[in-house]
């Protein structure tokens, strides 16, 4: 077996060679993914992109620890964190550790993930005293999409700069081995990367982050129109697209089966 990634090993690459990070939902882009970042992460965003819900709340943990299961057969180096959902964690420290230990026992990953800054930094500290390595989630966190009012980004007013920065502070204080700047103004989010003492790993936040994650099937190019802060680094959409017709012609056309896909009598 190759070893994994550890949360040790992404937390002392602060100022070094970026973390690289990409989510994935299921074994089969775990295994490309796997060749080529350090940290897989099982994103309640599967609601959104696999499940075509309109926000991340209404994910289960059951359906999150099965596609974490998944995501860990089919990788075998890069850290898998899977994502607490909405409801699972926030109630108290101790429903927050028995939900993650089940994650952490039923999937095999190496970290869980969840959403909240000062609010969340005890139960952060509860987590990792037990056992549990967290990465943190600031900024944009989408399970309070109802409360910010929208996918908003944050940091636009300044006079509001020092409560993210707080955020980030205790998260960093409270032990997360990383956290992630989401939907954050680009200066605040360089700032707290200079500022904390943990990586942060950005989306729609700065090259100055310690790490940079996307939506795996947001670069890839499976959604025609994808945010602002989204590079497309693939065409898998028209892929897709021009495999299905093709297919779709050649059975209308009996072009397919051909010889060569049929079981012939010798
Ligand atoms: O659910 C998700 O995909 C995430 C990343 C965007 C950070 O939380
Ligand atoms: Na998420």
């Amino acid at each position: 077996v190759t070893r994994r990634v550890t949360a040790p090993e992404i937390r002392v690459r602060k100022g070094g060679e970026p973390i690289v990070a990409l989510t994935s939902y299921h074994a089969n882009t775990a295994r490309i993914v796997d060749q080529h970042a350090d940290i897989l992460l099982v994103g309640d965003s599967l609601a959104m992109v696999l499940y075509a819900m309109e926000s991340t709340l209404g994910v289960s943990l059951d359906l999150m620890i099965a596609h974490g299961r998944a995501v860990v057969r089919g990788s075998k180096r890069a850290m898998v964190v899977v994502d607490m959902p909405f409801g699972s964690y926030e109630e108290s420290p101790e429903i927050a550790f028995r939900n993650a230990a089940r994650v952490m026992q039923e999937t095999g990953c190496g970290a869980v993930k969840l959403e909240g800054g000062v609010r969340m930094a005890d139960t952060i500290r509860f987590l990792i005293e037990r056992g549990i390595p967290v990465m943190a989630h600031i900024g944009l966190t989408p399970q309070s999409v109802n409360t910010l009012g929208g996918f908003k980004t944050q940091g636009r007013d300044t006079a509001l700069w020092p409560l993210i920065k707080a955020d980030a502070k205790a998260v960093s204080d409270a032990g997360a081995f990383s956290v992630v700047l989401e939907g954050i103004v680009e200066p605040l989010a360089a700032e707290i990367s200079r500022e904390i003492a943990i990586p942060t790993i950005g989306i729609g936040g700065s090259v100055e982050c310690d790490g940079q994650i996307l939506v795996l099937e947001d670069m890839l190019g499976y959604n025609p129109k994808p945010p602002k802060f989204v590079k497309v680094y693939g065409a898998v959409g028209t892929a897709i697209d021009e495999a299905v017709k093709a297919y779709a012609d050649d059975v209308r056309s009996r072009k397919f089966p051909g010889d060569e896909h049929v079981y012939l009598l010798k």
